[in-house]
């Protein structure tokens, strides 16, 4: 490191060193109060254009920075051991609902330990890791003999299971329930099975229709991947000019009616696996029962021809067909037979000249260095969960090309996820 970049560490370091004494900003941590370390969400203060574009490189450099302050070894171990470990702890918390214990009032290990049916010595240990790592608060409760309480800071809040944020079920799905995927990760490699395969014996779906809560909790997952509202794609999705979307593999359809709660001409059609649908029958009429006369529900394959609803004359004009989160689940011959199977469903309807196909997944930057790592790293669980991949935009292009779709138009999120719109080929060809 340069002269002038040691002497910026220094007195970067001088500066935490300062806040730190000042026990204003020790992540985690407060003097005699419970309200931890609660930065403002960058959602909240900056437009999200702004960190769309400029987040990738903060990332990028506020990690290369550690380095002055780490020892290299330190630093690989962090990356490939300590914060592996991290999330272990934060899954097992989570799973033993730790943040809902603490929604009336910051409590005690003992007493957390107590609520769960844990071990009290271990649970504390868990939980000081956590708290160090900024999930969690704690502060010494001087009525009890100094004996240390925790309370919910801005990040554990989220791990509350009715948080709309739904990142307990995340955590729990994606997080616990398909860890072992990731320890296949050095096997698969070479043996080219898919790691979940290999880790549990079956696919993803064969494993969550074999296991009806597990697939519930994956299900509620799903609402979690826009950060519960704060990157609604829904609000950037604009659906004005479309008669009827019909959501593929819609799963309890809560896209779905956030977009039919925004556009009130609209109607909408939720399909997916026939036991998932069936659960959505019942939630949606207990969730949404003002959408009930706008919406359909069917179940089906969209791997089979012939499955995926038509749209009849009466809901013309423009009919549209979504799919979120759909195709990064598949390899490339398998979301090809699924964007068939669209198209064919598309060609079959009366309204097939105006009928526009709506794809939202994320779109990888072709220079990977620059890319935000948590997209790097979703291409890699969509592999290791369920065999399938993120793309960049010229897979897109050559995807939908081959499954007779004209060149798509990309619109950035937010988030992390593009939305790609585009209609069927020959009747672009037409015009
Ligand atoms: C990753 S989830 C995405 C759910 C939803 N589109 C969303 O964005 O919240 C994939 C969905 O595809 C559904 N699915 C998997 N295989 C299917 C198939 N063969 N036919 C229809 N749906 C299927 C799953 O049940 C699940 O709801």
């Amino acid at each position: 490191m340069s002269r002038g970049g040691r002497l910026i560490a220094v007195g970067i370091s001088g500066l935490l060193v300062g806040l730190a004494l000042n026990q204003s900003f020790i992540p985690g941590t407060s003097s005699g109060t419970l309200n931890g370390f609660a930065p403002p969400d960058a959602f909240d203060i900056l437009p999200g254009w702004l960190l769309a574009s400029v987040g990738p490189y903060v990332v990028h450099i506020s990690r290369s920075m550690s380095t002055w302050f780490l020892p290299s070894f330190v630093r690989l171990a962090d990356l490939s051991i300590f914060n592996v470990w991290t999330g272990h702890v934060i899954l097992a918390l989570n799973h033993h609902g730790i943040a809902d214990l603490l929604a009336d009032g910051p409590k005690s290990a003992e007493e957390l330990a107590e609520a769960t049916g844990t071990d009290p010595q271990n649970l504390f240990r868990l939980l000081r890791v956590a708290v160090n790592a900024g999930v969690f608060s704690a502060s010494n409760d001087r009525t009890a003999g100094g004996r240390p309480v925790f309370a919910n800071n801005a990040l554990s809040t989220l791990m509350q299971v009715d948080h709309p944020s739904a990142m307990h079920a995340a955590l729990q799905t994606t997080g616990l329930d398909a860890a072992g995927s990731w320890v296949q990760l050095s096997t698969s490699l070479s043996s080219g099975q898919v790691p979940f395969h290999a880790a549990y014996g079956q696919s993803l779906w064969e494993h969550l229709s074999a296991h009806p809560d597990k697939e519930k909790t994956f299900t509620r997952s799903m609402a979690a991947s826009e950060g519960g509202g704060a990157l609604s794609v829904a609000s950037q999705l604009d659906c004005s000019q479309y008669g009827t979307l019909v959501d593929v593999g819609g799963a309890s359809g809560s896209l779905l009616a956030e977009v039919l709660d925004r556009h009130s001409n609209l109607h909408g059609i939720l399909f997916d696996l026939p036991q998932v649908s069936m659960r959505s029958r019942t939630t949606w009429a207990q969730e949404h029962p003002h959408l009930i006369n706008r919406t359909q529900i069917f179940g089906g394959s969209f791997l089979e021809p012939d499955s995926i609803p038509v749209i009849e004359e009466s809901e013309c004009p423009r009919p549209a067909y979504l799919l979120r989160f759909i195709l990064h689940d598949w390899d490339t011959p398998w979301a090809l037979k699924i964007l068939r199977n669209v198209r064919q469903a598309m060609q079959a309807g009366p309204c097939h000249s105006t009928a526009t196909l709506i794809i939202i997944d994320q779109v990888l930057k072709d220079d990977f260095q620059w890319e935000l790592p948590q997209k790097l790293l979703m291409d890699i669980n969509m592999w290791a969960t369920v065999g399938g991949q993120e793309r960049t935009l010229s897979e897109w292009q050559s995807l939908l090309a081959e499954a007779g779709f004209g060149m798509p138009h990309v619109q950035s999120t937010q988030g992390y996820n593009s939305i790609i719109t585009t209609r069927l080929q020959d009747q672009l060809q037409k015009r």
